[in-house]
């Protein structure tokens, strides 16, 4: 076994990782050889290598060579009149219908800053029902699934592929067989892991969070495009007739599984790639731009960019760099093909410098209080460079994004109490748009509001359940001039 191990890592020019050997037990050898035999000795040392190469500060693009998005690849829900709007969302559901989508969930992230010890999708936000992430996606492909088989007769897959990671695979997996797959049938549900690369010092060598254990990391969520291989996902998807797939991560609370408008539109301009995209709330909102660097598409991610540059205004005030990537992409499967195939080897390798737990040269446990190491993460918007033909979406964000990312102990942004009050704020307004009254509990009326601040809660609490409505659709009939007590629940 020593042998091996020693082997493996004089190749890659880590012989340090064994330093604690003769300390460790037989299970904790097995386990890091096991570890180990996962890397390629050859790509373990080019990793630990470009981890300590020297790069220009801040990996910012050059300024100069940013530009925003040309308005003819852009369209939108608020440029575009409602007959398009439907002609794309007819042709989405068409394309549902006819079993040509898949949804494929990023998973994989360990949700630091959220800093709860379990899967994103997971988490309740305190929604009147409790349900998790995890559940309101799966009703929404439900529901999504169910209005494409009414519309055209006959009934459809619509297969939902969940990316994971060594953090997240087995919860994952268990939370979905203890909620019986959330009625969705389970071969349409496709669990696959993504890789881990190792954790590097600044002196380009392996970090030990054990004796016996290299920290490892997610290699990002442009990690996919190894596990689609990996997993021979493309090959299922080819089995099961996909065509397009909608690719979304985790933490959007107001996410639109297989959005069929997107799909409709991108499908109609033959795009190979697509993004959806919201204006930015404010200059330093920490989401990526949509932009073009020296003529090709790109995100450009918000710790990658400069101050300057995401302050910038054009004449008219509004910010140069506006279109604010909400990690919703469309991809054709062909286009997936030639990026596994031919791609991938040249997607960049972002470089983040973080706090990694280790132990010292005597074996004891040290949390750092300031980075002492680099991991390296691919993104999944870097394929934007190779399509063909690019198309972007943009949808309103009081419609369609509130991500979860911090703990509500921030009490910042993007947190839980966010989350939840923009779903139900969605909800309140779908109600009032389908003619529904609320009343308070001396049986008056409650005045209709408008959100005006993200911290104001609605003035009643009204949720719908995905099942009942999948974008405020189909209410008429169960509120047209009816009376509610609040709290309502409208389930299924
Ligand atoms: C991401 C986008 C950012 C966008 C923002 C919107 C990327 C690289 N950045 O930023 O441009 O504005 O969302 O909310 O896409 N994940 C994996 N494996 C990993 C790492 C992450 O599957 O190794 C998944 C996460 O589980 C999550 C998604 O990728 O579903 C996004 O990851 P996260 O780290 O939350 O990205 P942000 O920095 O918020």
């Amino acid at each position: 076994m020593f042998e091996v191990a020693q082997r493996l890592l004089a190749e890659a020019g880590q012989p340090e990782v064994l330093r604690f050997w003769p300390q460790l037990s037989d299970a904790e050898r097995r386990a890091l050889v096991v570890s180990l035999e996962q890397q390629e000795p050859a790509e373990l040392r080019a990793h630990c290598e470009a981890a300590v190469r020297p790069r220009p500060a801040g990996q910012a693009p050059l300024p100069g060579l940013m530009e925003p998005l040309p308005e003819d690849v852009v369209g939108g829900v608020c440029r575009t009149d409602a007959e398009t709007l439907r002609r794309w969302r007819d042709r989405g559901f068409q394309e549902i219908a006819k079993g040509h989508v898949a949804v494929l969930l990023l998973a994989g992230g360990q949700g630091t800053r959220l800093d709860v010890p379990y899967p994103k999708g997971m988490y309740d936000v305190g929604l009147p029902s409790g349900k998790t992430l995890y559940q309101v996606q799966a009703e929404r492909i439900r529901k999504v699934k169910q209005l494409a088989e009414k519309r055209l007769g006959g009934k459809c897959t619509l297969p939902w592929y969940i990316m994971t990671s060594e953090f997240t695979l087995e919860p994952t997996r268990n939370f979905f067989a203890q909620h019986q797959y959330f009625s969705l049938p389970q071969s349409d549900v496709v669990m696959f892991e993504q890789r881990m690369l190792p954790a590097v010092g600044f002196d380009g060598k392996i970090i030990l969070e054990g004796k016996g254990r290299i920290a490892m990391a997610p290699d990002g969520n442009g990690g996919l495009y190894r596990a689609l291989t990996d997993y021979k996902i493309l090959k299922d998807m080819d089995q099961r007739g996909v065509r397009f797939v909608h690719v979304y991560c985790v933490d959007n609370i107001l996410v639109k599984m297989a959005d069929p408008t997107f799909i409709g539109f991108c499908v109609e301009r033959d795009a190979d790639c697509g993004a959806k995209v919201v204006g930015k709330a404010y200059p330093t909102e920490p989401v990526g731009v949509v932009c073009r660097v020296n003529g090709t598409y790109q995100v450009v991610e918000y710790s990658e960019v400069s101050q300057e540059t995401v302050e910038r205004r054009n004449a008219d005030s509004q910010l140069t760099f506006n279109a604010g990537n909400i990690c919703n992409h469309f991809f054709t499967v062909e286009f997936l093909k030639s990026v596994t195939e031919e791609y991938e080897p040249k997607l960049k390798l972002h470089v983040a410098r973080k706090k990694i737990p280790y132990v010292d040269e005597e074996g004891n446990y040290v949390k750092p209080e300031k980075p002492n190491g680099i991991k390296m993460e691919k993104f999944v918007f870097d394929v934007f460079q190779f399509s063909k033909n690019f198309a972007v979406f943009e949808v309103l964000r009081e419609d369609e994004f509130s991500p979860l990312k911090n703990a509500e102990s921030t009490g910042g942004k993007d947190m839980p109490s966010t989350a939840r009050r923009a779903l139900l704020w969605q909800h309140y307004r779908w109600a009032v748009q389908a003619g529904a009254h609320f009343l308070d509990d001396k049986n008056n009326r409650v005045p209709v509001l408008s959100q005006l601040q993200e911290t104001e809660d609605p003035p009643v609490v009204c949720e719908i359940s995905p099942l009942i409505s999948y974008e405020g659709e189909g209410l008429e009939e169960r509120m047209k001039d009816r009376e509610f007590q609040s709290p309502l629940l409208l389930m299924d």
